[in-house]
């Protein structure tokens, strides 16, 4: 899709997937500024606002703070491509699912320090991590959103944990904020397929567990995968 061409609500939550790979070229701010408004529309719990989010993109603290992430997404990377198998079984054979994303993904951590803007979500926390969670990752979904709406992408992530401190020094990021994840943002390099989900009938009940809702249809033409590694994993 073309920048700003325009796009439905209900086709941008249908179409919004992960971006992984990024042009170099910087966001116009204007641009940047509709992407992390929306962000700053999303609810919070009794409206706190709660949360804040640090944007990085080519002041000296952004360009340090993308080398301290880049370093620590390709270790985050080279650990899941062990835990996860992606060089067993059908990661062997090149064009299999499994090997595409392989590469997609070692790209992505190769050329982290490159992507053009990187938003830390920040959450003032209060109680425990699914309430804390719950009022910061609405948010991050809004800015995904619109940056789809403005034919941008990005992809919520959560390997800064392991630098977490640095950057919270670097940052001055304060102690009562968690950083709840981190964001890559720009226009996206090459094509991408399609949204794929397990069929809706298999994760919507209607009246008791496991009972798939009569009413539900899938709009045609949407596209289906299993579930990925595990979900308790
Ligand atoms: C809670 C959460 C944590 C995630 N953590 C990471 C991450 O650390 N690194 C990464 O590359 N993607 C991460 N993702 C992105 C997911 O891998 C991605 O949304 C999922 O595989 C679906 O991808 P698709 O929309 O392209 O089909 C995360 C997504 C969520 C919702």
């Amino acid at each position: 899709m073309a920048i700003g061409e325009p796009v439905s609500l209900l086709d941008g939550l249908a179409t919004t997937r992960a971006i992984r790979r990024f042009h170099p070229d910087p966001l116009p701010p204007d641009h940047l500024s509709t992407i992390l408004f929306s962000a700053t529309r999303a609810p919070t719990g009794s409206n706190r606002q709660n949360f804040r989010f640090m944007v990085l993109t080519d002041g000296p603290n952004a360009r340090r703070a993308k080398s301290i992430l880049g370093e620590s997404f390709r270790s985050g990377w080279a650990k899941k491509v062990e835990t996860d198998g992606y060089r067993s079984g059908s990661g062997e054979a090149p064009n299999s699912p499994k090997a595409r994303m392989a590469r997609t993904m070692q790209f992505f951590v190769d050329n982290f320090e490159a992507t053009p803007a990187v938003v830390l979500a920040c959450i003032k926390t209060r109680h425990d991590s699914l309430i804390d969670g719950a009022s910061i990752y609405p948010a991050c979904q809004n800015l995904l959103l619109a940056a789809r709406a403005l034919g941008y992408g990005g992809v919520l992530t959560g390997w800064h944990r392991e630098v977490e401190a640095e950057l919270r020094e670097l940052l001055e990021i304060p102690s009562e904020y968690a950083i709840a994840a981190t964001i890559p943002l720009g226009r996206p390099l090459g094509n991408h397929g399609p949204v794929r989900r397990r069929p809706a009938k298999e994760l919507v009940f209607d009246d008791s567990w496991a009972t798939p809702a009569p009413w539900l249809t899938e709009p045609s033409g949407t596209q289906h995968t299993a579930a990925g590694p595990s979900e308790n994993g």
